[in-house]
Order: structure tokens, then sequence, then C-alpha cells
């Protein structure tokens, strides 16, 4: 690396310190939700009709008629429940992998919007049921292969 770019880049990095994260309008620092209950948030699962095109880990569910997508089951990355908010009330804000890799031509989800019919204790609730059927899984590494 040059020295000027040394500085450029240095200068960015202290910037991006001080600024500090979640500092922004779109921020979501302060975002708590009380607690749910997960026995509730599968029934809303079901009278929301989440079941058409969803499989839930773990939960015998009628088989889902427009699409199967699990939620829930291994995963190498903890789902918060900001994720699981923001891919309940804003499907299109990030699409999932297992999605992207079914049909990588489409930028909006297929997922209908419920806002409108939805309360916040059904959204709380399907969080309180849906994070805990994702389990982390720790991949196998071993950072010395000769020494197992
Ligand atoms: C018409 C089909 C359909 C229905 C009904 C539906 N979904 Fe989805 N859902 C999808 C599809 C397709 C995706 C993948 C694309 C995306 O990420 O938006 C998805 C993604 C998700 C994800 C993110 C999964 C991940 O691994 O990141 C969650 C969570 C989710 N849905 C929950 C729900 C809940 C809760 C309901 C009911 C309130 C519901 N869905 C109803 C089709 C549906």
């Amino acid at each position: 690396m040059n020295s000027k770019l040394f500085v450029l880049v240095s200068g960015a990095l202290v910037v991006a310190a001080l600024s500090g994260c979640g500092n922004y309008p779109q921020s979501s620092r302060g975002f708590r939700l009380p607690d749910g209950n997960a026995e509730k948030g599968q029934q809303a699962f079901l009278a929301l009709q989440c079941n058409q095109c969803h499989q839930v880990d773990g939960v015998d569910f009628p088989a889902p008629k427009k699409f199967n997508l699990l939620l829930g089951g291994d995963t190498a990355r903890l789902k918060t429940y900001g994720e699981l908010v923001t891919s309940i009330i804003n499907p299109s804000h990030v699409l999932s992998d297992k999605y992207q890799q079914q049909l990588t031509d489409s930028k909006e989800s297929p997922m209908p919007k419920f806002n409108a019919e939805m309360t916040v204790e059904q959204l709380v609730d399907l969080v309180a049921f849906l994070q805990p059927r994702y389990k982390i899984v720790v991949p196998d590494y071993n950072p010395y292969p000769y020494y197992p």
C-alpha cells in the first residue's frame, strides 16, 4: 500500500470508529421486543397460513402447498429477532439464502405482506415460536489439521 492510500484508509477507519455504530436514523439501536408466547405463535402461524409455504423444523404441520421453505433447523449464525421481524414484516428487505438458491432472477419476495391483518402480539409470538427452532451448529474447524 502506498503511503497516501494508507493515510486515506486509516483516516476513513478513524472517522468510522468515531461516528459510532448504529448512530443513524435507520439504526435498530434500542429495538427490543417484549417476550412472546411460543405456543400462541404456533397458533398464529396456522391462523395466518404461514404453513402454506413453510415447514418449521421439529413441528408437524400439514405439508406446504405453494413453496416449501424450511424455517429453523441448523444454521451457522444466530438468527436475531431483528432479522426474524424484518423477514416477516418486510419480506423483500433481505431475501433468504435458501430461496435465492432456488430463484436467482427475482428481487421481490413472493411472501405476502401480513402487516394489515397481523397483530403486533401475533408478530411477537411468531418470533418467540420461530427463534428457538434455529439451531447453531459450529462448523467443524480444526486449525491444526496435523494434530487431530
Ligand atoms: C406465499 C408463500 C409464503 C407465505 C404464505 C409465507 N411465506 Fe415466509 N417466505 C416465503 C418465501 C418464498 C420466503 C423466502 C424469500 C424471502 O426471504 O423473503 C420466505 C421467507 C420467510 C422468512 C425468512 C427465512 C430465512 O431463512 O431467512 C421467515 C422468517 C418467514 N418467511 C416467515 C413467515 C411467516 C411467519 C409467515 C406467516 C405470517 C410466512 N412466512 C408466510 C413465502 C411465504
